[in-house]
């Protein structure tokens, strides 16, 4: 099954543990997956089981100075006073970078840039969002990408060919009203669907609570993660849950989630 998603929401809310889960679980199907690391605090590989020892070697894409420099034809620090190509060549850079993850999956850290007010326009800016959408349009394998709630990095016209921006909330006043601001932003660069799934639920209140904000605002809720002691526990070990807690309730919720993914998507 050929997913496309990105994961996004507030910090904390567990964007890192459904994503890297979400991907295990489709490459455990037979499906190639990209994981794309998209968030600036990069740790989508802990949630896919890739050890800190290789992990610490990785330079995030928009960080790599030099590749920034040769791809776009300009440093990377500089956004005013000069060229550089808005289109810049990465459709090798998932081959070059990759990092083997188990269960089929690569994991691709792209990095982020901080984009102000204005949606600054920087040559780290342009080969990001040349190679999302470059992944998104052009690759045949199924693609999971790791955000923050700032999801401005996307950029028109990344997300065509994007099946769905799935935003994790937690109980939580802080990540229910970061609900309305990524909607927003999803609108202004084109989303069309975004769904919604609950993390770290501890009550059935805790669940009607989150539904009735998200019905207010026209997102469907496809999955309800409990706080699971589990995967708290995986948190402090900095285990990937699906190595640490294979049949949590809260790894159980996560492939309930995929299933409804997959019926919503035909
Ligand atoms: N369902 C859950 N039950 C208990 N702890 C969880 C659950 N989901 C995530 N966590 C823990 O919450 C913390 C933040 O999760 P993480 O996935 O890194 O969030 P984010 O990527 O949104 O910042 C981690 O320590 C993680 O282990
Ligand atoms: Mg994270």
């Amino acid at each position: 099954m050929k997913v496309k998603i990105a994961v996004c929401g507030k910090g904390g809310v567990g964007k890192t543990t459904v994503s890297g889960t979400l991907a295990r679980l489709l490459g455990r199907e037979g499906t190639k997956v990209l994981a794309v690391d998209a968030d600036p605090n990069h740790t989508l590989f802990l949630s896919l089981g890739i050890p800190p020892e290789v992990a610490e070697k990785i330079v995030p894409l928009t960080e790599n100075d030099e590749l920034v420099q040769e791809r776009t034809g300009m440093e990377a620090g500089r956004s005013f006073g000069g060229m550089f190509k808005l289109n810049p060549r990465v459709d090798d850079l998932a081959a070059k970078f990759g990092v083997p993850a188990p269960d089929n999956v690569t994991l691709l850290v792209a990095g982020t840039v901080q984009i102000g007010g204005s949606g600054c326009m920087c040559p780290a800016g342009a080969l990001l969002k040349a190679l999302i959408r470059h992944l998104i349009v052009g690759s045949g394998e199924a693609f999971v990408m790791d955000m923050e709630a700032g999801i401005e990095n996307l950029g028109r016209g990344t997300t065509r060919g994007m099946d769905a921006l799935v935003i994790v909330v937690e109980p939580g006043y802080g990540a229910i009203t970061t609900v309305g601001r990524i909607q927003k932003l999803a609108r202004d660069i084109g989303v069309d669907r975004v769904l919604a799934v609950a993390n770290k639920v501890t009550s059935e209140q805790d669940r009607k609570t989150i539904e009735a904000a998200l019905a207010e605002r026209g997102v469907p809720l496809l999955g309800v993660i409990p706080f699971d002691k589990e995967i708290h526990e995986a948190g402090l070990l900095g285990k990937a849950p699906l190595d640490h807690a294979p049949d949590s309730l809260a790894m159980r919720a996560v492939q309930e989630f995929l299933g409804e993914l997959r019926v919503i998507l035909g």
